[in-house]
């Protein structure tokens, strides 16, 4: 079956999407995005992608492209003519097409709308993800406003290649005061000896990720105690368990740090309790 994308109004043939050269995105990564995780056809998470794509786009003063009741038909549009039921759903906007100028175009260009929808093998991902993953260490190199959901994703890029690189699936960020903020794509998380969830409180440092949001509200449910505050390589290499999150990992477990196990190697039993918890509230409808 050929892949449809969603391009500026139109449900083109995937191999047949494409964008103008002068698209502010192409040229100054001038624009957003969100993933959301799709599960059994329906977007999962969807009213918080939806709220932080808008606060993304009022932050970059670009335009809303279109009300949220028509983007959610694009969004489900997109993933029915994908046939998508497992995988996910990436939407970009842009401040559009105009020659290229620093200055915001005139108010008249159009912000530019790409979706795109693919399915994802959730039981060969599990398999992978309930082994647990590793993690590089690497100094903060991120504008402030990591915050916002830019495209602008050069510095992540080039650490997910050096955690590859070195054999681990993610790079955590570490700031000036030897905290972690975040992985290249995910929210970095560390478990206490006593059981307690840390994470970086997402006021400074961090996207505030729609999976982390979830997670927290779960745990919190399951009378985990979560405390948002920030913590160092140290405290996470002593911890007794850690893990990333995302929409495209869910609760991934974090079973070595800069080539040191963490607990005893294998993947926490907390962090795989969440993962399965957070697939039982997606696949009901709640997440
Ligand atoms: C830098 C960064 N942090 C955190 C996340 C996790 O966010 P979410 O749970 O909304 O996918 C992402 C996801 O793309 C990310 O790029």
């Amino acid at each position: 079956m050929s892949r449809i994308a969603y391009v500026n109004g139109r449900y083109v043939p995937h191999a047949e999407a494409s964008v103008h050269i002068e698209d502010r995105g192409y040229q100054f990564a001038d624009g957003v995005y969100e993933v959301c995780e799709v599960m059994g056809g329906r977007l999962i998470d969807e009213p918080r992608h939806l709220a932080r794509l808008w606060r993304s786009l009022d932050e970059l003063r670009i335009r809303h492209p279109m009300s949220e009741a028509a983007l959610k038909v694009v969004l489900r549009e997109t993933v029915r003519r994908n046939r998508v039921r497992e995988g996910i759903v990436y939407l970009q906007v842009t401040r559009g097409v105009a020659r290229r100028d620093h200055y915001f175009p005139a108010a008249t260009v159009a912000p530019a709308v790409v979706v795109t929808s693919r399915s994802f093998d959730r039981a060969k991902n599990d398999v992978g993800a309930e082994a647990g993953v590793k993690v590089i260490t690497v100094p903060e190199n991120r504008w402030p406003r990591v915050d916002i959901k830019s495209v602008g994703l050069l510095p992540n890029v080039l650490v997910k290649q050096q955690a590859k690189e070195a054999g681990a699936k993610e790079a955590w960020y570490v700031d000036a005061d030897g905290h972690v903020t975040e992985g290249g794509s995910t929210n970095a998380w560390i478990v206490s000896a006593d059981g307690v969830l840390i994470t970086r409180p997402a006021e400074s440092g961090i996207l505030r990720g729609i999976t982390r949001s979830t997670v927290a509200d779960m745990a919190r449910d399951l009378q985990i105690r979560v405390e948002e505050r920030p913590f160092t390589v140290a405290e996470a290499k002593a911890a007794k368990e850690a893990f990333m999150t995302a929409a495209t990992a869910i609760v991934t477990p974090i079973v070595a740090i800069d080539g040191a196990p963490v607990g005893d190697g294998r993947p926490g039993k907390v962090a795989l309790e969440l993962r399965r918890r957070y697939h039982e509230f997606a696949h009901r409808g709640e997440a």
